[in-house]
């Protein structure tokens, strides 16, 4: 038993079917790299992290007088989803029609941003789009802005607002996009280096260096944001690599003198654990090999990938044990379709399908958990369901349409087999409750 004494009062109390990873899976049906409670609580402390977790029979005792348990017996109570790459400022972009790449930034993208220049646009976007991370379970997002400084102030003021905890930085594009969407290398060096200064580590936000693509940025500029990383140590980086072969003629062409479009990035210090590469559909072995040595994380984004018809995403390739990628996986709304992780995961699977690859639902459930976190570097504070987590937890109804529940009578108690339909059949309607620091942050309306 626990010494009652030292522990923190307990502020919230969660009863359900707790879920969470310690470890990747080895293979479909490895249950041991997950703990599994049927019938779990969770105590979540004044402080908002994770205090204990048990059966509920152990444990209620510990429920003090005046806390009232939050009871979702019977759904999965799992680490908040974490999304690591997604565009803010695209909320209206999302499901914008028959473009590729370079077409879809100038013909829709490049447009829409623009009105973010505008705070009061900026603000009652950001409400929007941290209602609809919390609708879908999301809890912890790594977030492109706009060009625009004040873009990012009125994302992390609404996260902060909020409890959520944020990655985010202003976009750096200093050229090949409209002059109302453009900086310089220096004033984008200044503007990131305040937001350095206001944002990151206050409280859960933190801020990441944002070159859009290599398409956009000249030398000077990249420059700068690698001055940017080297002097703030602990930022992240984040940029689009190797999505589209358009693209990547393109970045030949602007940067003869680079060995590949990875040696762009590399050559201005942009490669390292911190450091978050949208895509990576197309690499070269080299390329591969140069992200493996750096410890750079590759991104996949599904649903992204097949809408914009960028691309397969090649986990195999990328995992070879003798020089694996580090891999995360991601929405990137608004080329990607969907705010949710779980169809994110369901057309993970079907990207590799056509690769004859698998993602069994314990790598999904794993990937959009422990495994972003960890490719954060942030496992200590998010991901599982350990004491001294923040208490940020989704809640998933195992029948939350007609369809799932009419499928889940044909699971015989087998879990592996339930999570794969709640991984293939599952969106924002599996989301019964989102809680952030232990607080309900969304409770779904309707039952289906
Ligand atoms: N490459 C450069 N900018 C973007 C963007 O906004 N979305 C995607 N998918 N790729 C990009
Ligand atoms: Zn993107």
């Amino acid at each position: 038993m626990p010494d009652q004494s030292i522990a923190a009062p307990v502020s919230a109390a969660i009863r359900g079917r707790l879920l969470s990873f310690h470890r990747p899976p080895a293979g479909p049906d490895d249950l041991d790299c997950l703990t599994y409670r049927e019938d779990g609580l969770l105590l979540v402390g004044t402080d908002g992290r994770i205090l204990e977790t048990g059966d509920w029979a152990d444990l209620r005792g510990r429920v003090p007088d005046g806390v009232t348990v939050d009871d979702h017996s019977g759904r999965l109570v799992l680490p908040g989803f974490i999304d690591t790459h997604i565009h803010f400022p695209q909320t209206q972009v999302i499901a914008s029609y028959g473009a590729q790449l370079l077409d879809w930034l100038e013909k829709y993208t490049f447009i829409e941003e623009q009105r973010f220049a505008d705070p009061t646009h900026a603000a009652a976007n950001a409400a929007f789009f941290m209602d609809e991370l919390l609708r879908n379970g999301t809890t912890t997002a790594v977030v492109y802005g706009s060009v625009h400084p004040q873009s990012v102030d009125a994302l992390f003021a609404e996260a902060e607002a909020r409890g959520a905890g944020l990655i985010a930085g202003k976009v750096m594009m200093d050229r090949h996009a409209p002059p109302a969407l453009t900086d310089t290398a220096e004033s984008s060096y200044r503007d990131g280096k305040e937001l350095i200064g206001r944002w990151h580590g206050r409280g859960r936000q933190r801020y990441a260096v944002t070159p859009r693509f290599a398409i956009t940025s000249t030398e000077a500029q990249l420059e700068a944001a690698g001055a940017l990383l080297r002097e703030h140590p602990g930022v992240h980086m984040q940029t689009h690599l190797s999505e589209n072969t358009d693209e990547i003629a393109e970045v030949g062409r602007l940067f003869p003198g680079a060995r590949d479009y990875t040696d762009v990035y590399d050559r201005f210090g942009l490669l390292g654990p911190t450091s978050l590469f949208g895509h990576c559909i197309h690499l070269s072995e080299a390329e591969m090999a140069r992200l493996s040595e750096s410890g750079s994380v590759a991104v996949f984004c599904p649903t992204s990938n097949l809408f914009i018809g960028s691309g397969l995403f090649d986990l195999d390739a990328l995992s070879k044990p003798e020089r694996p990628v580090r891999t995360a996986i991601a929405t990137d709304v608004g080329g990607g379709t969907s705010y949710s992780m779980l169809r994110t995961a369901a057309e993970a699977y079907k990207v590799l399908q056509l690769r004859r690859q698998n993602l069994p639902a314990l790598a999904a459930l794993h990937w959009m958990t422990r495994g972003n976190a960890e490719a954060l570097g942030m496992a200590g504070e998010i991901g599982s369901l350990e004491p001294g987590r923040w208490a940020d937890l989704v809640v998933l109804d195992p029948a939350a349409t007609p369809a799932m529940r009419h499928r889940m009578k044909a699971v015989d108690g087998d879990l592996e087999e339930e999570l794969f339909i709640q991984v293939t059949l599952g969106d924002d309607r599996s989301v019964a409750a989102t809680y952030l620091r232990g607080r309900n942050s969304h409770l779904r309306q309707t039952g289906a």
